[in-house]
């Protein structure tokens, strides 16, 4: 496994492993925090060059892994790094599956910048389907063309989709056409990640979620050469009025190349909670253990449990 892999399995792991005590308590800023904390000084002398493009929030609100904040002891390779030291908060707090710690790593100055945006549209698919998907064309046109690219019926097709009253309409459409609704209420990194692998029954990702959540899942797509598209979806009229402020344009489809611009990648990912795609963390005596997925565009796939 390459150097930058290694450190981000240990990263990730640790991350998991601090949100234990918090998982099913409750406690989703405290297993957060814990989660931040860890990945945080799991940093701490790893050589590498790496600045944060997507981390925490700004400087004065995140003393940690704040967007900006330089990583590793300066000695290494030049890094982007995006990271998400919980995702699916909710999940953790409640001890449901499929929540994770994970990070994703780039060449310096590769990662898409966020900025303003919170939210946006996605399509992510796997390699037989990543030239046959457009965010702009109907669920219909894009199923279907899913379904013909993947050899399968539209009815055998199932999409993965967050449990949103945003997302009411678009549940409706994919039912409609006959193929199946995979509803989670939280996490669309994982939606992704599932939608990529082969052991899944997730065929594509579909709806609006975290921008910069799509940075992280962007590093994922490219190295195991995938397709994915993003168009920003600002909720609320604070997010529209920032963006246009900032002169973003909403109508931009963000392809992959974009999200990312290098194709170097590494996506690691630790189960806090266990899921269809990793066992979460798990405790005898003073050993916790986790497991933890890699992707990297050198080595490709990984899945090891890591014992601390
Ligand atoms: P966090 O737990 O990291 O905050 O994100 C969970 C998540 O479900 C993401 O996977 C998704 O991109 C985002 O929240 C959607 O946001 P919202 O819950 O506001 O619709």
């Amino acid at each position: 496994m390459q150097k930058v892999s290694r450190y981000l399995q240990e990263i990730v792991a640790k991350a998991a492993i601090a949100s234990y005590p918090h998982i099913g308590t409750g406690g989703k800023d405290e297993g957060d925090q814990a989660a931040v904390d860890a990945m945080r000084s799991a940093f701490e002398g790893k050589e590498i060059d790496a600045i944060v493009r997507v981390g925490e929030g700004e400087k004065d609100e995140a003393p940690m892994l704040y967007v900006g904040e330089k990583l590793g002891t300066g000695n290494g390779p030049l890094l982007d790094i995006a990271v998400d030291p919980i995702e699916g908060t909710s999940l953790m707090a409640a001890g449901k599956p499929n929540a994770i710690a994970t990070i994703a790593a780039t060449d310096q100055g590769a990662f898409w910048d966020a900025g303003h945006a919170y939210y946006m549209d996605k399509i992510v698919v796997n390699g037989q389907a990543k030239g046959v998907i457009d965010i702009n064309a109907s669920t219909e046109q894009n199923l279907k063309a899913i379904a013909k690219a993947k050899g399968k019926s539209i009815e055998q097709i199932v999409v993965y989709v967050l449990n949103k009253p945003r997302h009411i309409e678009l549940v409706k459409e994919i039912e409609t056409l006959g193929a199946t609704v995979a509803l989670h209420d939280e996490g669309d990194v994982i939606g992704s990640i599932l939608a990529l692998v082969e052991e899944s029954e997730i065929d594509v990702l579909m709806g609006i979620g975290g921008a910069p959540e799509a940075v992280v899942t962007a590093a994922a797509v490219k190295a195991l050469g995938g397709g994915m598209q993003g168009k920003l979806a600002p909720q609320k009229d604070f997010e529209i009025k920032n963006l246009s402020d900032a002169g973003v344009d909403l109508d931009i489809v963000y392809q992959l190349d974009d999200l990312i611009k290098s194709e170097y990648a590494v996506f690691a990912a630790a189960g806090v909670t266990t899921g269809p795609l990793l066992k979460g963390v798990s405790k005898d005596g003073a050993k916790y253990s986790t497991e933890v997925i890699i992707i990297d565009s050198v080595d490709g796939l990984k899945k090891e449990m890591i014992t601390i």
